[in-house]
This record gives structure tokens, C-alpha cells and sequence, in this order.
């Protein structure tokens, strides 16, 4: 009789975190990331920069795209997610309605998912500007800015807010990872 191993350590769990450009997403996934394979974590970030090059190459910026874009990635985050990876997701993802389906998509799986608020109001997000869109958008040269001159709808009801204006990064990774932790996900 042959034994199968399979993996008895934590759960797995997508944690998507939502909010304007130079919020500080890929900031705190990047430096939780770092923190819970430290720990012996399996993870992966999915974020939405990347992702554009690459599963959602070709896409752009109106609202049926944006949901495509937020679609796709929800779909491989809860696939790594029921695999025992956490999947950190710092992806805009601007419609509550995009949103709920991807937590409905972790729901009918019984898959852990967090919804992150990265709550960073849009003036301190327009003076980060870190890939300039906030000025090339004031200049005339691109338009459709999320939070801007396109809609951004603030979660109701995150598991987590953070606000970065109020504290450091590593600060900011710190809430999350208690978050994390408190859930049993980390
Ligand atoms: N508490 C904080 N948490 C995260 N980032 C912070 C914080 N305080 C300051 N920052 C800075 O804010 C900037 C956030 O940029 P980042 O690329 O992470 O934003 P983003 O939300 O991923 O934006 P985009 O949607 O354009 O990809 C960084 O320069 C980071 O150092
Ligand atoms: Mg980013």
C-alpha cells in the first residue's frame, strides 16, 4: 500500500489589496511577501502591472477590460489560494461588483480571502506619484486615471483598512501580517 503526503501546514488564502494608483499596494505586498517566506510561507504576488504584460496582455482601461483584468487574476489567486499559496494581490481592481465576485469565486471553494483596503487618500497618492500618471493626467496626456477622471469605488466593508499616510511601509506590512496571523492564514 503506497501513503500519499500531503501537506498538513496552514491554509492558503488570497489577499487582494485594493486602492489608487501609488496607494502603497505593491509596497506592502512586496515586503509582506518577503516576511512570510521568511517564515516558510508559499507565496505569490499577482500584481497588476505585471500581470498586464503578460495574462491580461492586450487588455486596456474601460470597465468591461478592468473586470476581465480583475477576473483573471481572481481565478488564478483562488486556484493558488486552494493549493496552500498565499496569493498577494495588489491589483486596483476599482468596481465593488468586480470585487464580490472574486470573493464569491474564494467562497464557492471554501478558500480564504481577504479583502485589503489600502486607503491612501488621493492627494498624498498624487504627490507619491510614482509612475507619474497623476502628472501626465494634469498635463493632458492620458486620461481614464482611477480616482481621478475614472471611478474608483471604496470598499464598504474590507476585512482590513490601512492607512499608509499614517505610517510607514514596514508599518503597513506589519497591520496586514497581524491580520494574517490573527486569521490563522499566516
Ligand atoms: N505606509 C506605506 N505603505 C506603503 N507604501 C508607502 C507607505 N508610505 C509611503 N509609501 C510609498 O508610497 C509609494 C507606493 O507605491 P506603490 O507602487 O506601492 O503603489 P501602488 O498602490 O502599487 O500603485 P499602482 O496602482 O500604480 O501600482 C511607494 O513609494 C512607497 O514607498
Ligand atoms: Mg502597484
Amino acid at each position: 500500500m503506497t501513503s500519499q503526503k500531503f501537506c498538513t501546514c496552514r491554509p492558503g488564502a488570497t489577499v487582494w489589496l485594493t486602492g489608487l494608483p501609488s496607494a502603497g499596494k505593491t509596497t506592502i505586498a512586496r515586503e509582506l511577501a518577503g516576511r512570510l517566506r521568511a517564515e516558510g510561507s508559499r507565496v505569490e504576488v499577482l500584481d497588476g502591472d505585471e500581470m498586464r504584460s503578460s495574462l491580461s496582455a492586450g487588455l486596456g482601461f474601460s470597465r468591461a477590460e478592468r473586470e476581465t483584468h480583475v477576473q483573471r487574476i481572481g481565478l488564478v489567486a483562488e486556484v493558488l489560494a486552494r493549493n496552500g499559496v498565499i496569493a498577494l494581490v495588489p491589483v486596483i481592481a476599482p468596481y465593488a461588483d468586480s470585487r464580490a465576485a472574486v470573493r464569491q469565486r474564494h467562497a464557492s471553494s471554501a478558500t480564504a480571502y481577504v479583502e485589503v483596503h489600502v486607503a491612501t487618500p488621493v492627494d498624498v497618492c498624487r504627490t507619491r506619484d510614482v509612475k507619474g500618471l497623476y502628472a501626465r493626467q494634469a498635463a493632458g496626456e492620458i486620461s481614464g486615471l482611477t480616482g481621478v477622471d475614472d471611478p474608483y469605488q471604496i470598499p464598504e466593508n474590507p476585512d482590513l483598512r490601512i492607512e499608509t499616510h499614517r505610517q510607514t511601509a514596514a508599518q503597513s506590512a506589519t497591520a496586514l501580517h497581524t491580520a494574517l496571523k490573527e486569521r490563522g492564514l499566516a
